[in-house]
């Protein structure tokens, strides 16, 4: 079986994956924070990315890379991305080229567009990039940084723009780019796995009533989602009505992210 190293797998994606990926790969498991309930074919790695050593040590040996470590958060300054999110990953890729990893799956987000209103396209799949926060530029940084790999060194990266993974959908906005575990893990496979990924951009979304990315190149890649968001709300679900007119992310694909103001970086 083939080994996989999925970083950042004490989160809330990596947790939500693991059981879904076991039957399938040998999981090294790297996190700062502990990883719980290890199972058969799992092995747990405890450090920090930005430590360039650490992350070659992780790397070795391995078939594939998940990447789902990083900092974020609407707020976060420009300064508190650039080790985990800059460095990191830039290590990360280094080393899968070093030791001949030929697979890496990056977890980027919708909120690399998030700064769109949502009315002002029908999907924004194939839109500029816009980011609505420093952590979005981050992930704009690492997208580029994959297909950068790929195309010098013929690494076959992929990048998945997630939308929302929560166990349910919450509200209005999220309904549009909500995915299932399952959904998710289809995706990951397939950037894993299939021989016509070289430096994919898809988004990691469930079908919706009412989609915000249509993800041709995901379904030409043969996904097929196994869930519809509209099948999974919350108890306290919130209607676009229901979401307060005056919340300032209502109307941004991004939400609250788009409102925030960045923090600057002149002082
Ligand atoms: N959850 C979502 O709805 C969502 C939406 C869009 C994109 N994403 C992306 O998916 C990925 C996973 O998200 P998540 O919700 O699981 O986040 P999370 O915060 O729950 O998990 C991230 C994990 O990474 C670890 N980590 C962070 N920096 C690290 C470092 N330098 N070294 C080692 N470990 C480090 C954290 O300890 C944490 O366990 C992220 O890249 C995120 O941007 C998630």
């Amino acid at each position: 079986m083939p080994t996989l190293l999925i970083t950042g797998a004490a989160g809330i994606v990596g947790t939500a994956l693991r059981p879904l990926l076991r039957p399938h790969y040998h999981l090294r498991l790297l996190d700062y924070r502990p990883v719980e309930a290890l199972a058969e074919g799992e092995t747990a790695l405890l450090g920090n990315l930005t430590d360039p050593a650490l992350v070659q040590q992780a790397v070795e040996g391995v078939d594939g890379i998940v990447h789902l470590a990083c900092a974020h958060g609407p707020q976060i300054s420009f300064q508190r991305t650039v080790e985990p999110n800059y460095h990191a990953t830039l290590y990360l890729l280094e080393a899968a080229q070093r030791c001949g990893v030929q697979r890496f799956v990056f977890t980027s987000s919708h909120h690399v567009l998030g700064q769109y209103r949502s009315d002002s396209a029908e999907f924004f799949d194939d839109m500029p990039v816009a980011p609505d926060s420093y952590y979005a530029m981050s992930k704009v940084f690492g997208e580029g940084a994959c297909t950068a790999f790929a195309e010098r060194y013929g690494m076959a990266t992929f990048v998945i723009r997630i939308g929302n993974a929560d166990p349910q959908v919450s509200d209005a906005r999220r309904l549009r780019m909500w995915t299932s575990a399952r959904d998710l893990a289809q995706l990951v496979r397939i950037g894993l796995e299939h021989p016509a990924v070289r430096h994919d951009i898809v988004y990691g979304v469930s079908e919706s009533p009412q989609p915000l990315f249509h993800n041709q190149r995901a379904r030409a890649l043969g996904y097929q989602p196994q869930d519809n968001a509209a099948d999974h709300l919350a108890a306290g679900y919130l209607s676009y009505e229901a979401m307060s007119a005056s919340d300032s992310g209502r109307d941004y694909v991004g939400g609250a992210y788009a409102g925030t103001p960045l923090t600057s970086t002149l002082e």
